[in-house]
Formats: structure tokens, C-alpha cells, sequence
């Protein structure tokens, strides 16, 4: 089955603390948004990109993608102020409401071919899935003044990734419903489970970080090394 992927890339990179977005940074000689692109420009299930930016960063991206020959990528919009609204102008790409989308953070470089494709074949009509990781620590809610309120019971808790994806007329519909009862949720799935779809997690690889804080940098340069041993690069 083909898909189509969103990438929303127009973030600020605050925790990052580079100066600028981190979509730029470049990790073993390679740009960050470059590594994440380059698994969907392999994947031959893959047959559109549409790639989110901030818009005085467009003609950059633009840029890296004809330097590295990301051809996939058929449009570079102009995202919002939350990652919300960025993910929603991708989805105004999309013309038709047949097949699957996949929402793939550009700050993910490390996702597999072999689990996007296990994600996709969790798909069906009225339920999307997400790749996720069972949670190591033991998770408690707090008040505001730091007193805790609850220990919830990890063996029922996951820390959720992307990539996300969902047939292409629930998350259209997922998103305008949000908008409509101006619900912001912090991943794809949470709009799609509020309108009452399903959510298949699909165990993925603890290696499929976000890159968020400079200590990040170090654990990719510690994967890009594993990998390279592996020779699965
Ligand atoms: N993103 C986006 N539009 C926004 C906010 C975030 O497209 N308004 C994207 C980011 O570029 C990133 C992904 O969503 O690829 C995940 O967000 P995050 O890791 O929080 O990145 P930033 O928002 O850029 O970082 P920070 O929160 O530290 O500023
Ligand atoms: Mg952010």
C-alpha cells in the first residue's frame, strides 16, 4: 500500500538552543530535516512529501531538498503557530480522501522502513496507528505546588512517536472536527480519538528519537555509529 507523508517542520527548535531551527543542524555532515526525509525518499511505498516549514525558511528547505535530491517532495507550506496547525496546512494538500497519511516529525531521523510498513498494515477504515515505546519509569501526576496526585499504572502507559497514520478521510475529518470544538491536542491520534476512532500502538524502536535538547545530539552520533557497525548504513 502507498502513502503519503506530512512532515511538519516549521518548529523554533527553542530547546534546542542553536540559534536556529534544528531542522537545519547539521548531524555527521547532514542536515537534520535531509536525514528524516531520506527514509521516505528510500521507501518505495512512499509516493508524496509534503513537508511543513516556517514560512522564511521555505526557500532554504527548498534548497537542501534539490541539493540531496529529495524528489519526492511535492510541496513545502507555510506552517502555524502550534504544531497543530502546522500538521492541518499539509493536510490542505491533499486532494482526494482515498488512501493512507503518515504524520512523521521532521526532528524523527532514525524511524525504519520496517516499522513504517508494520504501522501502515495496522490501518483500516475508522483506525489510524501510532508507534509507540512502553514507558521505563514509573509515571505520577502532580499538583501545581509539586505534591503527588497519583501513580499511574505503567504497565498500561506509552510514550508515543511518530510516525502516525490513519486513513486520509479520518484524520481530514479528525482535524476540522478539532478546529470546530477547538480541541489542541498534543499528537495526531489525540484528534482522531476524540472524534471516537480507533488507535492501534504499534511497538517501535527506542532509537526513533525526537531530537529536542542538545544532549539529543549525542545520542544520534551514538545510533549513526551503531548503525554503522551494523553496516545497516
Ligand atoms: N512543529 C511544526 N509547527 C509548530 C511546532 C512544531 O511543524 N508550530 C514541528 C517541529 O518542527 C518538529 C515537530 O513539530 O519537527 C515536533 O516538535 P518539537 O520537537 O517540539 O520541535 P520544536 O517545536 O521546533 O522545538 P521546541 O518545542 O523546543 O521549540
Ligand atoms: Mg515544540
Amino acid at each position: 500500500m502507498t502513502y503519503t507523508v506530512i512532515i511538519p517542520a516549521a518548529g523554533q527548535g527553542k530547546r534546542m538552543n542553536a540559534g536556529r531551527n534544528k531542522q537545519f543542524l547539521q548531524i555527521r555532515s547532514l542536515p537534520l530535516i535531509i536525514r528524516t526525509l531520506q527514509v521516505f525518499q528510500k521507501d518505495e511505498a512512499c509516493h508524496q512529501i509534503i513537508v511543513v516549514a516556517n514560512f522564511d525558511e521555505i526557500e532554504d528547505m527548498k534548497q537542501l531538498f534539490a541539493h540531496y535530491e529529495v524528489t519526492k517532495v511535492q510541496a513545502v507550506v507555510s506552517g502555524g503557530r502550534e504544531r497543530q496547525e502546522s500538521v492541518y496546512a499539509g493536510l490542505q494538500e491533499i486532494n482526494h480522501d482515498e488512501g493512507v497519511v503518515l504524520v512523521h516529525d521532521g526532528a524523527r531521523p532514525f524511524v525504519r522502513q520496517e516499522e513504517i510498513h508494520q504501522l501502515i498494515n495496522k490501518v483500516s477504515a475508522n483506525a489510524g496507528a501510532v508507534l509507540a515505546a512502553r514507558v521505563k519509569d514509573t509515571i505520577k501526576k502532580g499538583s501545581a505546588d509539586q505534591i503527588v496526585t497519583e501513580t499511574l499504572m505503567r504497565d498500561e502507559l506509552w510514550s508515543v512517536q511518530t510516525p502516525q497514520a490513519f486513513p486520509v478521510e479520518l484524520l481530514k475529518r479528525a482535524h476540522e472536527g478539532a478546529r470546530t470544538s477547538e480541541f489542541l491536542g498534543t499528537d495526531d491520534a489525540s484528534l482522531v480519538e476524540h472524534i471516537g476512532g480507533h488507535i492501534h500502538l504499534v511497538p517501535g524502536s527506542e532509537e526513533n528519537i525526537k531530537l529536542t535538547t542538545p544532549y539529543d545530539i549525542s545520542i544520534a552520533e551514538m545510533i549513526l555509529e551503531g548503525r554503522k557497525e551494523d553496516q545497516h548504513e
